[in-house]
């Protein structure tokens, strides 16, 4: 059986990519990652537990491993590479060793959830 594929257009960091022909099951993690090159975004564990994956939905924390790419057209996405320079360099380096790596998935929501919009109590 042959898969489907689809393009659509995401808004990250600020700027609008086209996501073309992949599959509609694709991660959003996996998009960031695989198709646009934002490598900053990690995955972990891919059940939603340990934030390595946290981008900003809208300004919010949001886990891109559980949700599609394909679902969040529309929305302004930010992950670690459109924070300021300062706070994105101290944790993307250019070394890959494993224990930085682990130090990043580890860190990687402490730095995307404090640029979190406040939310708010809607009630
Ligand atoms: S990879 Fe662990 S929460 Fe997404």
């Amino acid at each position: 059986m042959e898969s489907q594929t689809v393009f659509y257009e995401l808004k990250v960091n600020g700027k609008t990519y086209r996501v073309d022909d992949v599959e509609p099951r694709m991660l959003l993690a996996d998009v960031l990652r695989d198709v646009l090159g934002l490598t900053g975004t990690h995955l972990g564990c891919e059940h939603g537990v340990c934030g390595a994956c946290t981008v900003l939905l809208d300004g919010l924390p949001a886990r891109s491993c559980l949700m599609f790419g394909i679902q969040v057209q529309g929305h302004e996405i930010t992950t670690v590479e459109g924070l300021a320079p300062d706070t994105a360099r101290r944790f993307l380096g250019r070394t890959r060793s494993a224990m930085r790596i682990l130090y990043i998935r580890h860190t990687h929501n402490h730095v995307m959830v404090p640029e979190a919009k406040p939310r708010t109590n809607s009630r």
